[in-house]
């Protein structure tokens, strides 16, 4: 095959997609096939008609590869590429608009509101702890947990450092206590339930690309129901959405509260390919070396 890796671009997951898409590169190159290595940039489209890939492999994380525009102009153009088509990266990307197409499905997800990041200069929109995030990040850009023991001030005081700083509006959810949890789906069926164990903190940006900052236990230590449970609803997530190729859907759980106390936070349709990425890491439990699952994906987008 002849394929074209499309990576970094100006998202603010732009370091984390240029390791995705080297990743992927290299191990393509690795089985032989040849590789056209795109930074994504204003010209993309005439760098890959000039290309003239059989196929593009959108190692591309954040906006405008993950949320549509890119497959909408990949469709435009008529060339086959991995991952999820338009319609589902639009409703992926958004964390409510994945609730509004998932909830009434019976997805068990955090009850959340949207927020004027200006409104938290008044008070706090949820009793405390709770979460603030933009919608339509990854890799936890912006993410902040409000606890009472955050020293922002309640209502938060201006000068306070966090994501209200940046981005305008922001999604506020109750804070689920307990485990951070993940499964993939590759090829159609889920493959693990992986637990997240931050060294200190939460799994923020640091703690998900700093080897060593957190302990990734696969499978995790937990109650099998709960973990089939889990990986039914990364299904459930995948079909729902119409997802295509790989996806993982993360999830809180909070163990006191059994399986009621299971949420999905999200599905992530452009999951990391990094040598700490949880989809690689997951196919390798399941037998599937980083290699072979690359080329299933692309096989899986040329089918
Ligand atoms: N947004 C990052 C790349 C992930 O979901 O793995
Ligand atoms: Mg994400």
């Amino acid at each position: 095959w002849h394929v074209a890796v499309l990576m970094g671009g100006w998202s603010h997951e732009r370091e984390v997609s240029l390791m995705s898409g080297t990743g992927v590169a290299d191990a393509l190159e690795s089985r032989g096939h040849r590789v056209t290595r795109i930074d994504m940039d204003r010209n993309v489209a005439a760098t890959i008609t000039g290309a003239r890939p059989d196929c593009v492999f959108n190692a591309l994380h954040g906006v405008p590869g993950e949320d549509g525009s890119v497959q909408g102009m990949l469709d435009l153009m008529g060339v086959p590429y991995t991952h999820s088509g338009l319609v589902t990266s639009v409703i992926a990307i958004d964390k409510e608009l994945t609730k509004q197409r998932l909830v009434p499905h019976g997805i068990p997800m955090p009850k959340g509101r949207i927020v004027a990041s200006d409104s938290l200069y008044e008070g706090d929109p949820l009793p405390r702890p709770y979460v603030l995030k933009p919608v339509n990040e990854g890799s936890s850009v912006g993410v902040a947990i409000v606890t009472d023991a955050s020293n922002y001030g309640n209502p938060i005081a201006r000068d306070a450092k966090g994501p209200w700083q940046e981005f305008p509006e922001l999604l506020a959810e109750p804070f689920v206590a307990g485990h951070e949890l993940t499964v993939a789906v590759v090829g159609g069926k889920a493959l693990a339930v992986t637990e997240l164990k931050p060294t200190q903190g939460f799994y923020d940006y640091d703690a998900k690309y700093t080897d060593g900052l957190t302990q990734h236990v696969c499978p995790a230590e937990i109650d099998p129901e709960i973990a089939d449970y889990m990986m039914e609803l990364a299904m459930r997530a995948h079909e729902l959405l119409g997802c295509k190729g790989p996806s993982r859907s993360d999830f809180r759980w909070d163990e006191t509260q059994g399986k009621d106390g299971i949420f999905l936070l999200e599905t992530n349709t452009q999951p990391g390919m990094t040598p700490l990425s949880l989809v690689p890491e997951q196919a390798k439990y399941a037998g599937i070396d980083y290699a072979e699952l690359v080329e299933r994906i692309v096989e899986e987008a040329l089918a």
